[in-house]
């Protein structure tokens, strides 16, 4: 039953591509019915319960156009707390659909009910949604494709087909059970036993071959991957043997043309690839990702998933199916030179929008931190609890939403001194900073924006505990990533470096390991927007900021009211 309804959807999405446009609005769902709940799984030889939408691993794929607005009823018959994000949906003045738990809503509690409005706007090509909720969206999420509207097109040739491709990480233990063992014992969650795509982990683990996911595709034709990172806690390099993909676009912003082996993709973020069948026809290849580390030491799922690509009416020769080549784990370079290489496509009907006269200025720290415990009795590094901070503070969840408490005036939930630079400055990236730089202040602050104030954020990594990469991801936004570099940010040198003719237009960008990357947006979405780090064990032990962009003059400027049927807290 789940083969055929993944054939369905990849049928569907077949049709969708093929037509470019639809028929009959009919066939348009306005609204999906999302039901959360328990269902049994069997990978790599074990099987356990997992939480799911619909039965479904992934979840199903929610279609729409450019500028439209979905419903989705979600129905918790699950046995926790869950709460659903639309990753990368900007939702204008819609904070209250938007999802993580503690900061737009209180989560969705078993048996009770939210309908989520989802309002997209300028987002273009592919995005997902997941679970805002401790680690469950390990399992739960889905591919969102946002067409073009009826009077536009692809700014490239239509592709035969398109293939969803959604990168994935698995643990034989419970999620929930992963999640509450590494928050208690303050040391690093354990690494996962295999990635995944679509789901399967492929033929290079036990258990799984019969099961790859294939795809088969027509000598000569063009397809549209689209290409999601739903990983909990690593970046990965993607790869098919012997084919190039094309990049055109990423987190639903076309991109300049940009043809590569490789992909780096870090949880989050997502890409539209295109990828012309015409290899040799009579051989099956791989597709392949893995893990990228860069940060020393860090301990990782080192397995490699994969999928086949073989071609349609041909018997292949009985070698054994190639494998890409992907770049080390640990190679930085090849992570920093991909992402390094996105552009807007900037074009007449794809203008770029760059602030260029900055009113708020912010300059953010991205650290990996320790706290004391008692009797050193910590799982992290000699005995201490791990955390982490952006500008040294490590956030701690309110107990009643920061939306909420802001749109009804409740005091107390949360600070709003936010910091708009490091209470401290030292060599961010040095070897062997002192120890008692690590230690980190917790605290529920907010950044507040003015409406339609226009931001610059300089993200800096630290080298603190061990340097790492930071995929930021940003909520209510996309943003223009103007400039990166490796080591320490210079504020006289490197912004005459900035890009503000075509800079890649993003909502998750990965801040390299020991290095830094430079954002601009406009506060033009009023409402409670949630920034934090993609990888989750990050973002659950503190970096995370919340921004507050105020209303503006005007109703066109306001937060629109709140939905009767928000969660209670
Ligand atoms: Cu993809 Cu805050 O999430
Ligand atoms: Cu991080």
């Amino acid at each position: 039953m789940r083969i055929s309804f993944s054939l369905l959807q990849l049928f569907l999405g077949l049709l969708f591509a093929t037509n470019g446009i639809l028929l009959h609005c009919q066939a348009w769902p306005a609204r999906y019915t999302f039901v959360v709940e328990e269902t049994p799984y069997r990978r790599l030889c074990s099987t356990k319960n997992i939480l799911t939408v619909n039965g479904q691993f992934p979840g199903p794929t929610l279609y729409t156009r450019k500028g439209d607005t979905i419903l989705v009823d979600v129905i918790n018959k699950g046995n926790r707390n869950i709460t659903l994000h639309w990753h990368g949906v900007a939702q204008p003045r819609n904070p209250w659909s938007d999802g993580p738990d503690y900061i737009t809503q209180c989560p969705i509690q078993p048996g009770a009910n939210f309908t989520q409005k989802i309002i997209f706007s300028k987002e273009e090509g592919t995005l997902w949604w997941h679970a805002h909720s401790e680690w469950d969206r390990a399992t739960v999420h889905g591919a969102m494709i946002i067409y073009p509207n009826k009077d536009t097109n692809y700014p490239f040739p239509k592709p035969h087909a398109e293939i969803p491709i959604i990168l994935g990480e698995w643990w034989k233990e419970d999620i929930g059970k992963l999640y509450t063992q590494t928050l208690q014992n303050g040391g690093d969650p354990n690494n996962s036993d295999a990635f995944l795509i679509n789901g399967q982990p492929g033929d290079l683990y036990p258990c799984s071959k019969p099961e790859t996911f294939k795809v088969v595709v027509d000598y000569g034709k063009t397809y549209l991957l689209r290409l999601i990172n739903a990983g909990e806690q690593e970046i990965l390099f993607f790869s098919i043997a012997d084919h190039k993909v094309t990049v055109v676009g990423s987190d639903a912003s076309y991109t300049k043309p940009f043809t590569t082996d490789y992909v780096t993709i870090s949880p989050g973020q997502t890409f539209d690839l295109l990828l012309i069948a015409n290899q040799r026809p009579d051989k099956y290849y791989y597709m392949a990702a893995k893990a990228y580390v860069g940060g020393v030491g860090i301990a990782h799922d080192n397995t490699t998933t994969t999928a086949l690509l073989q071609y349609k009416n041909h018997v292949p020769s009985s070698t054994p199916p190639l494998l890409p080549t992907l770049p080390a784990y640990n190679d930085t370079n090849a992570s920093v030179h991909f992402t390094g290489s996105l552009r807007s496509l900037a074009d007449k009907t794809h203008p770029v929008d760059v602030p260029v006269k900055i009113t708020s200025h912010l300059f953010y720290t991205l650290s990996v931190n320790t706290f004391p415990c008692p009797n050193n009795s910590c799982a992290g590094p000699n005995g201490t609890r791990l955390a982490a901070s952006v500008n040294n503070i490590s956030f701690v969840n309110p107990s009643i939403d920061i939306l909420q408490a802001y749109y009804y005036h409740v005091n107390g939930a949360f600070g709003t001194r936010f910091p708009n630079f490091p209470p401290l400055l030292f060599n961010f990236t040095a070897q062997n900073l002192p120890l008692y730089l690590q230690t980190p202040k917790r605290g529920t602050e907010v950044k507040v924006l003015e409406y339609n104030a226009t931001v610059e954020l300089v993200l800096q990594g630290t080298n603190l505990v061990a340097g790492d990469d930071h995929p930021m991801h940003l909520h209510g936004f996309s943003f223009y990533v103007v400039g990166w570099g490796l080591g320490n940010f210079d504020k006289d040198k490197d912004p005459l470096k900035y890009n503000l003719v075509d800079p890649p237009l993003q909502n998750t960008i990965a801040v390299p390991v020991n290095g830094w990357t430079a954002i601009r947006f406009k506060a033009d979405n009023p409402g409670v927007w949630f920034m934090h780090c993609h990888l989750d064990r990050h973002m659950s032990w503190g970096m995370d900021v919340t921004f507050i962009v105020k209303n503006g003059k005007g109703p066109q400027a306001q937060i629109l009211p709140p939905p009767r049927d928000m969660p209670p807290c």
